[in-house]
């Protein structure tokens, strides 16, 4: 089947399914291009958690449409690719938060988004990129446990100024952009502001005008006056930050920062969900209960 065919059918699909297709801004641009929604991590869990579709196809990985479904279990929701998972949400299990639990009893836990349910289930709170600063904020306890990303852990510890506990997890796309490969472009664009991701290593971070997720890192872009901006996170973010700010041109440090994960996704697996509702993700029933005080707090802070 020819793309547009399949794009096509995909459409009729959508109308008489009433599904509604959500996409991440790492996934494929043909992907993005027919979502209804492309967003970040938060800006999707609301939509799911607001959408009065009975169907959601969730174009990104695994746990953000386990969230989607701790929020709204009566909802079906389909993850095309059921092998589209997170390599730093696979840096850390329920036992092993439960053990640094043991260490540290009395603490705070906030989990990142990027993790299982059952690490969810583990946790006081749930945050974002783009609300993790808002949500530790909020917490007034003597310690703070914070999982898994430790780079965007650093981060809030140094903007909120409270000393956290860091599970040792990163995101291995994000960590492969250095501080070397940012001078570079600062130095042969030296008009261009610097916008990066939090899960960026601290020395990439220091060299930033601005640190956002990756919605923030749109808003940043539609603000700024410049005409090229550096942008230190995933590749897929450039197909929608080009078709919205057509005048501008984006510098990413390099070709390698593509997360084969969201790749995975493409529009013969979409089509195949909305004719089949397969694959879904569905939460038990136990560990959403246990998860769901968490991520409810994730969607109502910042
Ligand atoms: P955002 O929530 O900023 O979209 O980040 C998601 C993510 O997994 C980044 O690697």
């Amino acid at each position: 089947m020819a793309d547009e065919e399949i794009r096509a059918e995909i459409e009729r699909l959508r109308q008489e399914t009433g599904a509604l297709i959500l996409a991440h801004n790492y996934q494929r641009p043909e992907v993005q291009d027919l979502a209804e929604y492309v967003g970040d991590s938060l800006g999707l869990a609301r939509q799911a958690a607001a959408t009065g579709a009975e169907v959601i196809i969730f174009c990104g990985v695994h746990f953000m449409a386990e969230t989607a479904n701790i929020l709204c279990p009566d909802k079906i929701t389909v993850l095309p690719e059921p092998e589209a998972g997170c390599p730093l949400a696979d840096t850390i299990t329920a036992a092993g938060l439960r053990a640094l639990k043991a260490e540290h009893p009395g603490a705070v836990v906030v989990t990142y988004v990027n993790s299982s349910a059952e690490v969810k289930a583990e946790s006081d709170y749930c945050c974002t990129s783009g609300n993790a600063v808002s949500v530790v904020n909020s917490i007034d306890a003597p310690e703070i446990i914070f999982a898994p990303d430790r780079n965007l852990g650093r981060y809030v510890a140094d903007l909120t100024g409270k000393r956290l506990i860091l599970w040792d997890g990163c995101c291995p796309i994000h960590e492969r952009i250095s501080a070397e490969q940012i001078r570079a472009l600062k130095k042969a664009h030296p008009a261009a502001p610097v916008v990066v991701h939090p899960e960026c290593r601290k020395e990439v971070v220091e060299l930033a005008d601005a640190v956002a997720s990756t919605s923030g890192i749109f808003e940043y872009a539609a603000r700024s006056e410049a005409e090229e901006l550096i942008v230190g996170t995933e590749l897929g973010m450039y197909h929608r930050l080009k078709k919205l700010n057509p005048g501008k041109e984006f510098l990413f440090p390099s070709a390698n920062t593509l997360c084969p994960n969201m790749k995975l996704i493409t529009l013969p697996k979409v089509l195949r969900a909305l004719q089949t509702l397969e694959p879904r993700v569905v939460v038990s029933a136990d560990m959403r209960e246990k998860a769901l005080a968490a991520v409810d707090r994730m969607v109502a802070i910042g």
